[in-house]
C-alpha cells in the first residue's frame, strides 16, 4: 500500500528541514513541502534542498499577488494596526498559508498538513483555526510543537541524518513578507535592552538617513493605493518601492510589547516601512473624504478588525461582515495625498481628492467666505438651551454647595 502523504509548510530553515525527516519517520508518511513567496523567497532554491532531504514533491507558489490584494490592502482599508504599533504582516501572511496548504493537500490527495510552528506563538493558532475553517477534514501536525527538542538537539538530529543546514550565525526569531519584517527573541528578550543594530535590515539608522527630506505623492483609489509620483504600478510592485524609499529615510521600525493570544507578553521589533508610510497617508485621506462619524466609527472598527487578524479569525463570517462594513466606507476614499520622509518620520505634507468634504470657502477667515456667522447664534442659543436650563435649576456645575 502506498504510503499516506503529509504536505509541510517548507521555509528551508532548520526547524522545517528537520521535520522533513522527522514526519517521515514518526508518521511513516510520504513528505511534499510548500514553499511560498511572500515576497523575498528564492523559491528554486528552497524547493531543491526539499527534495535533497527527501521530500516526494516541493511545490513552490508566488503569493505576493493574492497576499497583496486578498489581505494587505484589505487590512490597510480597515487601518488594522495592533494594539496600535503592529501592522501585522506575519499575520496577514498566515491565513494564505493555510489557505495555499489546503489547496496543495487536495491536489496530492494528502491527508495531514503540518508547519513549524511552536507552541507558545501566534503562528500555530492562525494556521490551526485556518485550515479547520478551510477543511475541517484535514489533520494538523505541528511537530515542533510535539518533539520538544532544543536547538542543539536538531542540529544533532539534522547530522545523524545528512540534512544539509545552512549555517545560520543570527540570534534572532524573524519572519518576513512585503508588509514587515518580525523580529524576535535573543538579546531582545529582555524588554531593557536597546535592539541592536543587527535587528535591522530594512531601514536605515538616522545617522546614515539623508539629511534633507523626500516627498512622495500616493495616489488611492477607494482606499487602495495605485500610483507614487504619478507612476500607476501594482500593488506588489507599489508596496517594494515604497519599503526601499521610506526605509532608506529610516521610517518603520517599531519597538512594542505586546499581547499574544496565548496569553504571553511578548517583546517585538518590527519593520514596516511601506505599511507605515501607506497607513499613514491612508488615514490623511480619509480625515478629507469621509464624514465625523464615519472617521469615529471606523477607528473601533479598525480595532476590531486588526484583533481579528491578529488572533487568526480570517476565515470566519465576523471578518466578512467587517469587511463589508470597510469596503462601503472607501467608496470615496479617492485622492492623492503627499507624504514628507525625513529621518524617521513620515507625515503629510498635502493631501487632495475630487470627493473632499472639506471646504475651503466654509472653512476660510479670508476673502469669499460663504459660512453664515448669524446663523451661529441660533444654534448656539438651541445647543446650549439644556445646560443653560440645568444650570438656573441646579445651580452652576462644579460650584461649592
Ligand atoms: N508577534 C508577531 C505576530 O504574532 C510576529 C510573529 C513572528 N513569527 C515568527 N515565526 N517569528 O504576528
Amino acid at each position: 500500500m502506498a504510503q499516506e502523504k503529509i504536505v509541510l509548510a517548507y521555509s528551508g530553515g532548520l526547524d522545517t528541514s528537520v521535520a522533513i525527516r522527522w514526519l517521515q519517520e514518526h508518521y511513516d508518511a510520504e513528505v511534499v513541502t510548500l514553499t511560498i513567496d511572500l515576497g523575498m523567497v528564492d523559491l528554486e532554491s528552497i524547493r531543491q534542498r526539499a527534495l535533497t532531504i527527501g521530500a516526494v514533491n516541493a511545490v513552490g507558489i508566488d503569493g505576493r499577488q493574492d497576499l497583496v490584494q486578498e489581505y494587505l490592502f484589505p487590512a490597510l482599508q480597515a487601518g488594522a494596526i495592533y494594539e496600535e504599533q503592529y501592522p501585522l504582516a506575519t499575520a496577514l501572511g498566515r491565513p494564505l498559508i493555510a489557505r495555499y496548504l489546503v489547496e496543495v493537500a487536495r491536489s496530492e490527495g494528502a491527508y495531514a498538513i503540518a508547519h513549524g510552528c511552536t507552541g507558545k506563538g501566534n503562528d500555530q493558532v492562525r494556521l490551526d483555526v485556518g485550515v479547520a475553517a478551510l477543511a475541517p477534514e484535514l489533520k494538523v501536525v505541528a511537530p515542533i510543537r510535539e518533539w520538544g527538542m532544543t536547538r542543539d538537539e536538531e542540529l544533532e538530529y539534522a547530522r545523524q541524518h545528512n540534512i544539509p543546514v545552512e549555517p545560520s550565525n543570527s540570534r534572532y526569531s524573524t519572519d518576513e513578507n512585503l508588509w514587515g519584517r518580525s523580529i524576535e527573541a535573543g538579546p531582545l528578550e529582555d524588554p531593557w535592552n536597546e535592539p541592536l543594530e543587527d535587528v535591522y535590515m530594512w531601514t536605515k539608522p538616522l545617522q546614515d538617513t539623508p539629511d534633507g527630506p523626500t516627498y512622495v505623492e500616493l495616489e488611492f483609489v477607494q482606499g487602495v493605493p495605485v500610483a507614487i509620483d504619478g507612476e500607476e504600478m501594482g500593488g506588489v510592485d507599489l508596496i517594494h518601492q515604497l519599503n526601499g524609499m521610506a526605509g532608506e529615510h529610516g521610517i518603520g521600525r517599531i519597538d512594542h510589547v505586546e499581547n499574544r493570544l496565548v496569553g504571553i507578553k511578548s517583546r517585538e521589533v518590527y519593520e514596516a516601512p511601506a505599511a507605515l508610510a501607506l497607513h499613514t497617508a491612508h488615514r490623511g485621506l480619509e480625515t478629507l473624504t469621509l464624514s465625523k462619524d464615519q472617521v469615529r466609527f471606523k477607528a473601533r472598527m479598525a480595532q476590531e478588525y486588526a484583533d481579528v487578524v491578529y488572533n487568526g479569525l480570517w476565515y470566519t463570517a465576523h471578518r466578512q461582515d467587517l469587511d463589508t462594513y470597510v469596503a462601503s466606507t472607501q467608496k470615496h476614499v479617492t485622492g492623492t495625498v503627499r507624504i514628507k520622509m525625513h529621518k524617521g518620520s513620515c507625515t503629510i505634507a498635502g493631501r487632495r481628492s475630487p470627493h473632499a468634504l472639506y471646504r475651503e470657502d466654509l472653512a476660510t477667515y479670508g476673502q469669499g467666505d460663504t459660512f453664515d456667522q448669524r446663523a451661529a447664534e441660533g444654534f448656539i442659543a438651541i445647543y446650549g438651551l439644556p445646560v443653560r436650563t440645568q444650570a438656573s435649576v441646579h445651580g452652576r456645575a462644579g460650584a461649592v454647595e
